[in-house]
């Protein structure tokens, strides 16, 4: 069997549920916009597939949809470089998924620890797709033969997973035909954490507002939530070994340095010895200077939902121009007819 080299190809996506936190923004769209801009070939989707597999308002989805898009462009996402749209639009996923849920195995699902935190001690009552969505998140990426996924920290094991379906098709049906995704998790805010706890994720299902920075937050609120953030009571250290035991301050010199684009280490040289009095409104200032900027777009595109969803539309012609044949040769690899 001859090896298969694919080309770069990138594909990432975000859940419309609910608004997009500085986690979705440092984790996942910031470097979506890198990515974009060193010329590979990017596809970014709005997965509104996935955010019913808890129950959505119909007029909020809507709105979830659109305005992602509009954080999407608003952060500098291109729909002239980008292929930019909404997952439903592409009947391939869910075809796709199908396939793969018949391909991954009970074991992999069942290790999956976002399901088990998601579903906590209500197992019995969530919905199937709640479990099987790691299969449909895998066709999303091998729909376009993708090489390469940026995420954060808590997606890795979803991408291992696709790893894992891409390998048991490849395998079972004696074809080279999937790529090995890369996770691509980079970068100095992977995992940003909690304002009000830093043992836990930013959220956007957090109960607590204050535990969380939205993209649509003015600059008064960042900078109140900013203040308000957990920390403890020493001065900062010089080194980032000095951020042992300290996850509030690892969480907030993290983000510092995600905003400015650089390195932990270069913050702690230029602040170490600081107080937490004398860094947050740095912080804060640091913060709305460059989230201020994309939530005024935000909120200009959100004026026009015709234009939005004349690219969303735009989107996924291209990308169905990609999925379509690739879903046409894995029915042809299985063996149906058509
Ligand atoms: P979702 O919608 O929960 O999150 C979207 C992206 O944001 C990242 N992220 C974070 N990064 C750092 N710190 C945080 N606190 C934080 N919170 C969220 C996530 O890691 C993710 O990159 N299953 C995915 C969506 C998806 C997908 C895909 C992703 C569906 N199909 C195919 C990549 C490829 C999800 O629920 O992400």
């Amino acid at each position: 069997m001859t090896e298969v080299v694919h080309t770069p190809r990138v594909f990432s996506g975000i859940q419309p549920s609910g608004g997009l936190t500085l986690g979705n923004y440092l984790g996942a769209i910031k470097r979506f916009v890198g990515m974009q801009n060193q010329g590979i070939e990017t596809i970014y989707c709005m997965v509104d597939l996935h955010a019913i597999t808890v129950w959505q308002d119909p007029e909020k989805l809507r709105h979830a949809t659109r305005e992602l898009c509009a954080g999407y462009i608003a952060a500098g996402l291109d729909a002239e470089k980008s292929i930019l749209f909404n997952q439903s639009q592409v009947a391939a996923h869910a075809e796709l998924g199908w396939i793969f849920s018949c391909v991954a195995r009970m074991g992999w699902l069942n290790r999956m620890t976002q399901f088990k935190d998601k579903a906590g001690k209500n197992r019995e009552k969530v919905s199937v797709g709640l479990y099987s969505y790691p299969t449909l998140m895998a066709a999303d990426i091998l729909l376009y033969h993708a090489t390469h996924v940026p995420v954060g920290e808590d997606q890795k094991q979803h991408v291992e997973l696709t790893r894992d379906i891409a390998a048991k098709f490849n395998h079972d049906y004696k074809v080279d035909f999937f790529p090995i995704t890369e996770p691509v998790i980079e970068g100095e805010a992977t995992r940003v954490m909690s304002l009000r706890d830093g043992s836990k994720k930013m959220s956007k299902s957090d109960p607590s507002d204050k535990s969380r920075i939205n993209m649509t937050d003015d600059a008064d609120t960042i900078a109140g939530k900013i203040r308000k953030a957990k920390t403890d009571a020493d001065a900062l250290p010089s080194e980032v070994e000095g951020l042992k035991g300290r996850p509030e301050a690892k969480n907030l010199i993290s983000i510092y340095a995600s905003l400015s684009d650089t390195t932990m280490a270069n913050v702690l040289s230029d602040v170490g010895g600081k107080q937490f009095s004398e860094f947050k409104p740095m912080l804060a200032d640091l913060a709305v200077s460059k989230l201020s900027p994309i939530a005024d777009e935000m909120a200009r595109l959100m004026q026009e939902p015709d234009e939005i969803d004349a690219i969303l539309r735009k989107g996924a012609d291209k990308a169905r121009a990609i999925a379509d044949p690739i879903l046409a040769q894995t029915k042809d690899i299985l063996g149906m007819v058509r």
